[in-house]
């Protein structure tokens, strides 16, 4: 009997030495910064300009994009989930709960480029985020069938016409990031030089009115989360009406997206079981192309010109490096000096998720 467990432990043992062996090769990795991309051409803003030495499969990921790169000391990791809101969170989960990663005071700087509302900001620009609202959850109707009067085809769970609050939530419909940290960040990337192009600025003088006819800038804005590709001047409305209605009049839609929610939802999940920190998230949205036609063109006929157009995007891929760069560097040089401790985040009743998960 005594000598028996005295074997199973040492057999125990043994296996444990041995995983701990082979598991050398396989060390644990700390990021101070993640870059988190949502397909190719973001991605490519990337990896054109670092190196990343280490590249590590990651089960669970996208199959577009199996591989979570990282430098070679492993302060920087870049991954790309994949398009849309269901891409975006199967693959951040299978990330963030992945073993050979220590994500707990790590930096999430997501980025990607987006639409722009012509009266938050131009082609070029840049938002960084506070809300992050979703568009999709919400009762619709085609405007074939609408009651006369009503001005949008959408509205909230529980009510019974356009623009009022929910009665209910499903829980991802907002998302209040850091403001203390999204403070820091635009006081460290307010002097870039943004990039920009003939292509833009011809498609920019469109608009007869500013911001959108107006060079591009790094700006505050909110975004509005939809895996339905949107355009156009009454969605365009009806997203600035929903934000408004979702943060009681605070927010400012400014930028389309497909994955922001998503992104969000699993960092409030796996800041709540302790493998992340919500607090570090970075939100900011490059600008592609406006959200809809200027006022005196047809919006399916000008959705197509600038689907068509070649190039347009080119500044916005380039601006994501330009300031997200700026901000890495700052997370890894300084880091026990600036930023190893966290940024403590307001403390208003919106801060995380609708529901107050994080407070
Ligand atoms: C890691 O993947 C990137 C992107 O595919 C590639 O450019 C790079 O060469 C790879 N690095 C290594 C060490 O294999
Ligand atoms: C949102 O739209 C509804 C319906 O058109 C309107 O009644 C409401 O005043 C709008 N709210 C805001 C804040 O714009
Ligand atoms: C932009 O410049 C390129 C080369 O400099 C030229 O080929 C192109 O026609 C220009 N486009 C516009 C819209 O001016
Ligand atoms: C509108 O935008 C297109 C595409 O950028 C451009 O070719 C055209 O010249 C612009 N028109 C005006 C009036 O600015
Ligand atoms: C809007 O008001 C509701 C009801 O008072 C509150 O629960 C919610 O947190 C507010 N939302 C924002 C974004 O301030
Ligand atoms: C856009 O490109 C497609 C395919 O190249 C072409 O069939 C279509 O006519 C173009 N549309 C416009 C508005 O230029
Ligand atoms: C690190 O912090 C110092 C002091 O605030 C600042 O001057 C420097 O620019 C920072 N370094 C980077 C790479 O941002």
């Amino acid at each position: 009997m005594q000598f028996f467990s005295w074997f199973l432990s040492v057999s125990f043992l043994s296996v444990l030495l041995g995983s701990v062996h082979a598991s050398e090769s396989s060390q644990v990795i700390t990021p101070k910064v993640v870059v988190v991309t949502l397909f190719e051409p973001e991605r490519n803003a990337w990896l054109d300009k670092m190196s990343f030495a280490q590249n590590i499969s990651l089960p669970g990921g996208s199959p577009l994009f199996p591989y979570v790169n990282c430098d070679k000391a492993g302060d920087v990791c870049l991954i790309t989930t994949g398009e849309g809101e269901i891409n975006a969170a199967a693959t951040l989960t299978a990330f963030l709960y992945n073993s050979r990663f220590d994500l707990r005071k790590s930096y999430f700087v997501v980025n990607g480029i987006a639409g722009i509302n012509p009266h938050a900001g131009t082609v070029g620009s840049v938002s960084f985020t506070r809300y992050a609202i979703q568009l999709g959850l919400q009762y619709g109707l085609d405007s074939r069938e609408i009651p006369k009067g009503w001005k949008y085809d959408f509205w909230n769970y529980g009510t019974t016409k356009p623009g009022e609050y929910p009665a209910y939530f499903y829980g991802t419909e907002v998302f209040e990031v850091n403001t203390n940290l999204r403070e820091k960040v635009l006081d460290l990337v307010k002097n870039v030089k943004l990039d920009d192009s003939n292509v833009t600025m011809a498609n920019r003088a469109n608009y007869s009115y500013a911001p959108a006819n107006q060079p591009p800038t790094i700006f505050k804005g909110d975004v509005m989360t939809s895996d339905l590709y949107y355009t156009g001047k009454t969605f365009g409305q009806m997203a600035t009406n929903l934000t408004q209605v979702l943060t009681n009049g605070t927010g400012h839609y400014a930028m389309t997206a497909q994955e922001d929610n998503a992104v969000l939802e699993t960092l409030v999940r796996a800041h709540k079981a302790g493998y992340a920190d919500y607090g570090r998230a970075i939100l900011y949205r490059t600008a592609s192309d406006f959200d809809r036609a200027p006022p005196h063109m047809d919006d399916y006929e000008y959705f197509e010109m600038i689907n068509n157009l070649s190039g347009l995007s080119k500044p916005s891929e380039n601006n994501l490096y330009l300031v997200g760069s700026k901000i890495v560097r700052a997370i890894v040089y300084n880091w026990s000096r600036e930023w190893e401790k966290g940024v403590a985040p307001q403390s208003d009743n919106a801060y995380g998720d609708v529901w107050g998960t994080l407070r």
